[in-house]
């Protein structure tokens, strides 16, 4: 990485608050350039609807939308929905913050285990997952019919364990410039 790059690192702050109607253009923005099959406006609308078992955050940077990532809790489960970033922006650990930012939201709602499914052909996320604990625990065939692809289901275990808890933060303490998280309402 260049040295102008590290800089923009290490000064860059990134907020995280809860999303709101109000981002969902920008958070279209996004999705239309990173899915082959964007979620539609009223599916994130019906998702922000259900605020008791959802919590969607967007990630910000001087105001704009660089980011956004959505979990569903069931019983014990935290299932991560979403999780995107502008393009412009990757390899800056804004989907790491998010992806902090919901595990703990998961773990302080009861969760005891953390799932999503992914595609099969989706390296750079499976590497995200995978320093957060995830691992590949079976397969979903065709299940992004759009591209005739397979999902990987990933699951993280005993996340409400001190060693998960303990990985939580390591992986904060290596992620470099500030991170300021507007909690979601109490649910
Ligand atoms: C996957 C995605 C969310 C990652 O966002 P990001 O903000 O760039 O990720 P981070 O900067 O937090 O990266 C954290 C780690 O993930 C892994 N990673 C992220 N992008 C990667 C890439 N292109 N290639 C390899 N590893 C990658 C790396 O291990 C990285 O750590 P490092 O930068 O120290 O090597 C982003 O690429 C994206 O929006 N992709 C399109 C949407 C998508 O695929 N979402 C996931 C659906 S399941």
């Amino acid at each position: 990485m260049a040295v102008r790059d590290e800089d923009r690192l290490l000064d860059l702050e990134v907020q995280l608050v809860p999303m709101r109607r109000r981002h969902l253009r920008s958070v279209m923005r996004i999705e239309v350039q990173v899915y082959p099959r964007p979620w539609s406006l009223s599916l994130f609308m019906s998702e922000l609807a259900l605020r008791s078992t959802r919590v969607y955050y967007v990630a910000r940077v001087e105001g704009v939308v660089v980011g956004y990532a959505g979990l569903m809790m069931t019983v014990d489960d935290g299932h991560v929905t979403t999780i995107a970033v502008d393009p412009a922006w990757h390899r800056h650990k804004v989907a790491t913050r998010l992806l902090l930012a919901l595990a703990r939201q998961a773990i302080a709602r009861g969760a005891t285990s953390l799932t999503l499914e992914v595609r099969v052909g989706n390296k750079a996320a499976q590497e995200l997952y995978r320093k957060f604990g995830f691992r590949p625990c079976g397969i979903r065939k065709n299940y992004y019919v759009e591209t005739n692809e397979d999902a990987l289901v990933m699951w993280a275990d005993d996340v409400d364990s001190d060693e998960y808890a303990e990985r939580l933060d390591r992986i904060e303490s290596s992620v470099p410039g500030r991170t300021l998280i507007e909690e979601p309402r109490a649910w």
